[in-house]
Protein backbone atom coordinates (compact mmCIF):
# COMPACT_ATOMS: atom_id res chain seq x y z
CA UNK A 1 0.00 0.00 0.00
CA UNK A 2 1.76 2.85 -1.35
CA UNK A 3 1.15 6.45 1.17
CA UNK A 4 -0.64 9.03 -0.58
CA UNK A 5 1.72 11.36 -0.47
CA UNK A 6 4.34 8.92 -2.30
CA UNK A 7 1.32 8.03 -5.09
CA UNK A 8 0.77 11.05 -5.73
CA UNK A 9 4.51 12.00 -6.11
CA UNK A 10 5.28 8.43 -8.05
CA UNK A 11 2.22 9.98 -10.73
CA UNK A 12 3.90 13.21 -10.92
CA UNK A 13 6.97 11.25 -12.01
CA UNK A 14 4.81 9.16 -14.71
CA UNK A 15 3.66 12.50 -16.44
CA UNK A 16 7.47 13.77 -16.20
CA UNK A 17 8.02 10.73 -17.68
CA UNK A 18 5.09 11.03 -20.62
CA UNK A 19 6.71 14.88 -20.78
CA UNK A 20 10.37 13.34 -21.60
CA UNK A 21 9.07 11.14 -24.38
CA UNK A 22 7.02 14.49 -25.65
CA UNK A 23 9.58 16.56 -25.51
CA UNK A 24 11.87 14.26 -27.54
CA UNK A 25 9.34 13.63 -30.09
CA UNK A 26 9.28 17.70 -30.47
CA UNK A 27 13.24 17.48 -30.88
CA UNK A 28 12.83 14.55 -33.29
CA UNK A 29 10.72 16.96 -35.43
CA UNK A 30 13.03 19.69 -35.47
CA UNK A 31 15.70 17.50 -36.78
CA UNK A 32 13.19 16.14 -39.41
CA UNK A 33 12.62 19.33 -40.46
CA UNK A 34 16.22 20.34 -40.53
CA UNK A 35 17.18 17.03 -42.66
CA UNK A 36 19.02 15.11 -40.05
CA UNK A 37 17.02 11.82 -40.22
CA UNK A 38 19.62 10.41 -38.27
CA UNK A 39 19.18 13.09 -35.25
CA UNK A 40 15.87 12.27 -35.79
CA UNK A 41 15.95 8.30 -35.34
CA UNK A 42 17.94 8.91 -32.07
CA UNK A 43 15.76 11.17 -30.66
CA UNK A 44 12.66 8.73 -31.90
CA UNK A 45 14.11 5.61 -30.13
CA UNK A 46 14.32 8.11 -27.11
CA UNK A 47 11.32 8.56 -27.00
CA UNK A 48 10.31 5.49 -27.07
CA UNK A 49 12.63 4.66 -24.19
CA UNK A 50 10.90 7.34 -21.94
CA UNK A 51 7.57 6.36 -22.81
CA UNK A 52 8.65 2.49 -21.55
CA UNK A 53 9.80 4.59 -18.20
CA UNK A 54 6.62 5.63 -17.72
CA UNK A 55 4.54 2.23 -17.93
CA UNK A 56 7.04 1.21 -15.37
CA UNK A 57 5.95 3.95 -12.69
CA UNK A 58 2.15 2.93 -14.16
CA UNK A 59 2.61 -0.50 -13.58
CA UNK A 60 4.34 -0.33 -10.55
CA UNK A 61 1.55 2.71 -8.97
CA UNK A 62 -0.94 -0.32 -9.91
CA UNK A 63 0.82 -3.37 -8.58
CA UNK A 64 1.31 -1.55 -4.68
CA UNK A 65 -2.40 -0.95 -5.06
CA UNK A 66 -2.75 2.27 -6.11
CA UNK A 67 -4.40 4.43 -8.59
CA UNK A 68 -2.93 5.96 -11.93
CA UNK A 69 -4.01 9.33 -12.49
CA UNK A 70 -3.21 10.51 -15.96
CA UNK A 71 -2.31 14.68 -15.71
CA UNK A 72 -2.51 17.62 -18.26
CA UNK A 73 1.13 17.44 -20.17
CA UNK A 74 2.58 20.76 -21.38
CA UNK A 75 3.29 21.25 -24.85
CA UNK A 76 7.00 21.07 -25.46
CA UNK A 77 9.10 23.72 -27.52
CA UNK A 78 9.46 23.55 -30.93
CA UNK A 79 12.25 25.40 -31.84
CA UNK A 80 16.25 25.84 -31.15
CA UNK A 81 18.96 27.19 -32.44
CA UNK A 82 20.78 24.57 -33.31
CA UNK A 83 21.79 20.71 -33.00
CA UNK A 84 24.05 21.72 -30.11
CA UNK A 85 20.94 23.73 -28.39
CA UNK A 86 19.06 20.88 -28.63
CA UNK A 87 21.13 18.65 -27.25
CA UNK A 88 22.23 21.22 -23.87
CA UNK A 89 18.27 21.44 -23.67
CA UNK A 90 18.11 17.55 -23.23
CA UNK A 91 20.98 17.09 -21.21
CA UNK A 92 19.54 19.91 -18.77
CA UNK A 93 16.09 18.36 -19.14
CA UNK A 94 17.96 14.87 -17.94
CA UNK A 95 19.08 16.44 -14.81
CA UNK A 96 16.11 17.74 -13.69
CA UNK A 97 14.68 14.12 -14.54
CA UNK A 98 17.74 13.06 -11.70
CA UNK A 99 17.02 15.73 -9.56
CA UNK A 100 13.15 14.56 -9.26
CA UNK A 101 14.20 11.01 -8.68
CA UNK A 102 16.43 11.82 -6.36
CA UNK A 103 13.37 13.81 -4.36
CA UNK A 104 11.15 10.68 -5.38
CA UNK A 105 13.97 8.28 -3.33
CA UNK A 106 13.90 10.92 -0.37
CA UNK A 107 10.23 10.51 -0.09
CA UNK A 108 10.39 6.86 -0.38
CA UNK A 109 12.84 6.90 2.40
CA UNK A 110 10.64 8.86 4.70
CA UNK A 111 7.87 7.39 4.51
CA UNK A 112 10.57 3.51 4.91
CA UNK A 113 8.80 2.60 2.22
CA UNK A 114 11.44 0.03 0.87
CA UNK A 115 9.61 -1.55 -1.84
CA UNK A 116 9.54 1.56 -3.68
CA UNK A 117 12.95 2.91 -2.41
CA UNK A 118 13.83 -0.38 -4.13
CA UNK A 119 12.02 -0.09 -7.40
CA UNK A 120 13.43 3.69 -7.95
CA UNK A 121 16.78 2.27 -7.45
CA UNK A 122 16.30 1.40 -11.16
CA UNK A 123 16.18 4.71 -12.17
CA UNK A 124 18.79 6.02 -10.31
CA UNK A 125 21.13 4.16 -12.15
CA UNK A 126 19.44 4.69 -15.38
CA UNK A 127 19.70 8.38 -15.06
CA UNK A 128 23.46 7.78 -14.58
CA UNK A 129 23.39 6.55 -18.12
CA UNK A 130 20.92 8.86 -19.86
CA UNK A 131 22.88 11.72 -18.75
CA UNK A 132 26.08 10.25 -20.14
CA UNK A 133 24.26 9.48 -23.25
CA UNK A 134 23.05 13.08 -23.93
CA UNK A 135 26.72 14.79 -22.98
CA UNK A 136 28.94 12.70 -24.75
CA UNK A 137 26.53 14.05 -27.95
CA UNK A 138 26.85 17.47 -26.66
CA UNK A 139 30.31 16.86 -26.33
CA UNK A 140 31.15 15.72 -29.98
CA UNK A 141 28.48 18.75 -31.24
CA UNK A 142 30.43 21.24 -29.53
CA UNK A 143 33.70 19.95 -30.85
CA UNK A 144 31.89 19.94 -34.50
CA UNK A 145 30.82 23.48 -34.37
CA UNK A 146 29.78 24.38 -37.72
CA UNK A 147 31.48 21.59 -39.85
CA UNK A 148 28.44 19.94 -42.34
CA UNK A 149 30.64 16.84 -43.16
CA UNK A 150 31.27 16.10 -39.52
CA UNK A 151 27.45 16.87 -38.57
CA UNK A 152 26.97 14.05 -41.67
CA UNK A 153 29.16 11.67 -40.22
CA UNK A 154 28.04 11.94 -37.11
CA UNK A 155 23.86 11.98 -37.84
CA UNK A 156 24.87 8.78 -40.08
CA UNK A 157 26.36 7.23 -36.17
CA UNK A 158 23.00 8.53 -34.58
CA UNK A 159 21.04 6.70 -37.03
CA UNK A 160 22.63 3.48 -36.22
CA UNK A 161 20.57 3.36 -32.51
CA UNK A 162 18.56 0.03 -32.17
CA UNK A 163 15.12 1.16 -31.42
CA UNK A 164 12.82 -1.19 -29.87
CA UNK A 165 9.23 -0.74 -29.78
CA UNK A 166 8.22 -3.61 -27.83
CA UNK A 167 10.30 -1.99 -24.95
CA UNK A 168 6.92 -0.51 -24.19
CA UNK A 169 4.79 -3.43 -23.55
CA UNK A 170 6.83 -5.32 -21.73
CA UNK A 171 6.74 -3.12 -19.26
CA UNK A 172 2.65 -3.38 -19.34
FE1 LIG B 1 13.21 8.88 -18.23
FE2 LIG B 1 15.45 10.29 -19.76
O1 LIG B 1 14.59 10.00 -18.13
Amino acid sequence: MLHPEMESALNEQLKWEVYSGYLYLAMAAYFEDLGLPGFAHWMKAQTAEEFMHAMKFYKFIFERDGRVVLQEIPAPPKEWQSPEDVFAYAYKHEQEVTSRINKLMTLARKFEDYATENFLQWFVDEQVEEEASFKAILNKLRLIKNDPQALFYLDNELAQRPLDLNLLMTQV
